[in-house]
């Protein structure tokens, strides 16, 4: 079977992580990136010697970008024309707006979280709703912290009967090169439930799910308290268990000196992951505690709000393009890819 042929469209943050991602799949092939000026990611990209053809989403914009010597092989028309599928990156309001235009080349497309809700046909999760969204053409994904909320609670439901969930977020205040909304010293609690209730809820109604956040002064990774009130009665020992055999998922202990978010992020930059980015969720091993006679589950994680959105983006390629007929096999693909075991 040929490869199916996929666009990125904005080649941001977001974007750059889940060009790469795409190079690593056998069945897909990343036809070209697009954006509309010569950012640090953009020149980044040309620096680096990858051939991931670039294009430019605004033909007055073309100029920008050749000026400052990146090499444009065509406009976003030229793209669109030959690719299978898009998935959007781009700065939040601007996706909903290009879906117009991919809507024009009859093309399928994937929208990050940063869009306002409703305007594509779901928000989408492997664990919940693959199924469903075969049929559909314009996916939302969820955000960073909602990806890895939705991992944990799929286990947590499958295993156990997730009844209520609790999460207690705290979340980094900007992304690295985002200097414009800080320096800060201040911790900024935002109104109950918070969106990330909202968006879960949407895919899982079954469960009741309460979110709240505190923005901290931290750029590498959010961290949240996790409160899963569960119906069958177990034990840490078959916690450990189940996170541990879920590839999205990586335990960490305390003990071995994962002792705070920035460890993490230092031990990825060690072990030579690219960028210091990491797809699973990390949770503290010895924060797993349970009360309510095995019912109730305690656990604090860390998010890496970067690249955590990567693998359920590339699940939802495989889910629009029919490339896998259930959520195990999508998922269980798009892992081997990336090598999550
Ligand atoms: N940064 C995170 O941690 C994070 C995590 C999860 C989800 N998201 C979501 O991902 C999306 C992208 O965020 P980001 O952090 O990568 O933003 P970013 O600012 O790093 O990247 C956006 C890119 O889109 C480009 N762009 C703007 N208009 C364009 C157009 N018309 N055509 C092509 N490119 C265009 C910009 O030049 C920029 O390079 C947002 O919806 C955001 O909410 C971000």
């Amino acid at each position: 079977m040929s490869k199916k042929r996929v666009a990125v469209v904005g080649y941001g943050t977001i974007g750059e992580r889940i060009s790469d991602g795409i190079v690593l799949q056998d069945d897909l092939e990343l036809a070209g990136v697009a954006d509309i000026s010569p950012t640090l990611p953009v020149r980044a990209l040309v620096e680096s010697g990858k051939d991931y053809p670039i294009y430019c989403s605004i033909p007055e914009k073309r100029k920008d970008l050749e000026n400052a010597g990146i090499p444009v092989k065509g406009l976003l028309d030229d793209l669109l024309e030959e690719v299978d599928i898009v998935v959007d990156a781009t700065t939040p309001g601007i996706g909903a707006k290009n879906k117009e235009v991919y809507k024009k080349f009859a093309l399928p497309a994937i929208f990050q979280a940063g869009e306002k809700r409703g305007f594509a046909d779901a928000i989408f999760s492997p664990y919940f709703n693959y199924q469903k969204c075969r049929e559909l053409k314009y996916l939302q994904m969820f955000s960073c912290n909602t990806t890895g909320i939705a991992r944990q609670a799929y286990i947590c439901d499958s295993g156990f009967g997730l009844k209520e969930m609790i999460c207690l977020i705290v979340r980094r205040a900007a992304d690295i090169s985002e200097t414009h909304k800080g320096p800060v010293d201040a911790l900024l609690p935002q109104e109950i439930p918070s969106h990330q209730a909202e968006d879960f809820i949407h895919v899982a109604p079954h469960i009741h799910t309460i979110t709240g956040v505190i923005t901290a002064p931290v750029c590498h990774g959010h961290a949240t308290m996790m409160i899963f009130e569960v119906g069958k009665k177990t034990s840490k020992e078959e916690i450990v268990e189940v996170f541990n055999k879920e590839p999205r998922i990586r335990l960490f202990r305390l003990q071995d000196g994962f002792i705070s978010t920035s460890h993490i992020f230092d031990y990825n930059r060690d072990r030579m992951s690219p960028r210091g980015d990491m797809y699973e969720v990390p949770v503290w091993e010895e924060t797993i505690y349970l009360d309510r006679e095995g019912q109730r589950i305690y656990s604090i994680n860390m998010i890496p709000q970067e690249a955590i959105v990567v693998p359920e983006n590339i699940d939802a390629i495989r889910c629009l393009l029919g490339l896998e007929d259930t959520p195990e096999e999508a998922m269980e693909h798009t892992n081997r890819c990336l090598g999550l075991k």
